[in-house]
């Protein structure tokens, strides 16, 4: 029997894979597919104080071993989200985080006011949407608004509050440093990169708005090595995301240092991608006899 139970600080779940923000909705598209009480959580669509509908189309293009968003936070706004999916996102038992995302300094603090009066389980503050024209990024990319975000929220809550950082930096661990300096339960990385495609008949950018994040397989190798430089870095919990697409990759994650990862493209192309690492990852650990998944977190070893 292998337990395949991680904890992220005091927040216990039965398994690591979580499905990413912006790839699950709320998971109501994704129930009729799997029994969602086997993932070990759901991180919601970036919420706004505000309804968004985002930005103009196109806003996603393919490109090579992967794809570009730029979506804008399109959601119906932090109080709807309360009222009509959280409840409907806690019946599926397994852990519900609301990642929250601020175009102003003190949304984030308004938007995890309202959280800490419900059960959601955490709370994952999006400081790396590179999609929209002020908060997010522009806060994620500068640590002095990274520590003063997490701090502000922390104020109002007593829920665990992860931190999504962008990859799009000089230095993530120094990213990472502030946001666990201003009282981050955890931090999640990577958030896309920054990325162009253009037609070359039209001789435009593909997507309106120019240029967009940057996911799937390609972009694995760089968060791989962002998340073993942030673990080897801090002293929170590091949940790793960036490509992964299989249980081999997610496994790839934990041993750089990840206590948990996130599934975000893969679920765009396979509905079950989170359903089938889960039960991959269990097989990967019986037939390597390991009895924890969560003693692979860090094990790295050195040449
Ligand atoms: O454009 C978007 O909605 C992307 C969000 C994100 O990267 O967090």
């Amino acid at each position: 029997m292998v337990n395949l139970g991680v904890s992220i600080g005091e927040l216990k779940l039965k398994n690591p894979v979580i499905a990413a923000s912006g790839t699950f909705g709320f998971g109501r598209e994704m129930e009729k597919y799997y029994d969602l009480s086997n993932i070990g959580g759901i991180s919601s669509k970036g919420l706004t104080i505000k309804p968004r509908l985002g930005n103009d189309v196109p806003r996603v293009a393919e490109c090579d071993a992967g794809m570009l968003n730029s979506v804008g936070l399109q959601n119906p706004g932090i109080e709807y989200f309360i009222e009509h999916e959280l409840p409907h996102m806690l019946s599926y038992g397994c852990v519900v985080i609301a990642n929250i995302a601020g175009h102003q300094f003190e949304e984030y603090a308004d938007m995890a006011k309202l959280l800490d009066k419900t059960d959601v389980d955490a709370i994952e503050l999006n400081l790396s949407c590179p999609n929209v024209s002020s908060g997010c990024m522009a806060f994620g990319s500068d640590a002095s608004m990274i520590r003063a975000v997490t701090e502000s929220v922390k104020t109002v809550t007593n829920k665990p509050v992860w931190v999504k950082l962008t990859p799009n930096v000089t230095s993530v661990s120094e990213m990472a440093l502030a946001a666990q300096d201003g009282g981050a339960d955890a931090v999640s990385l990577i958030n896309t990169l920054l990325g162009m495609v253009i037609d070359i008949e039209t001789r435009r950018p593909v997507l309106k708005n120019n240029a967009g994040g940057y996911s799937g397989p390609g972009v694995k190798p760089v968060a791989v090595r962002m998340v073993n430089e942030v673990f080897n870095s801090v002293d929170i919990p590091v949940i790793g995301m960036g490509g992964i697409m299989n249980a081999a990759d997610a496994l790839e994650f934990m041993i750089a240092g990840a206590c948990a990862v996130q599934v975000g493209t893969a679920n765009l192309v396979i509905p079950t991608a989170c359903n089938d690492i889960v039960i991959s990852m269990e097989e990967w650990a019986q037939n390597h006899e390991v009895e924890e998944i969560s003693s692979l977190t860090g094990c790295l070893r050195r040449w």
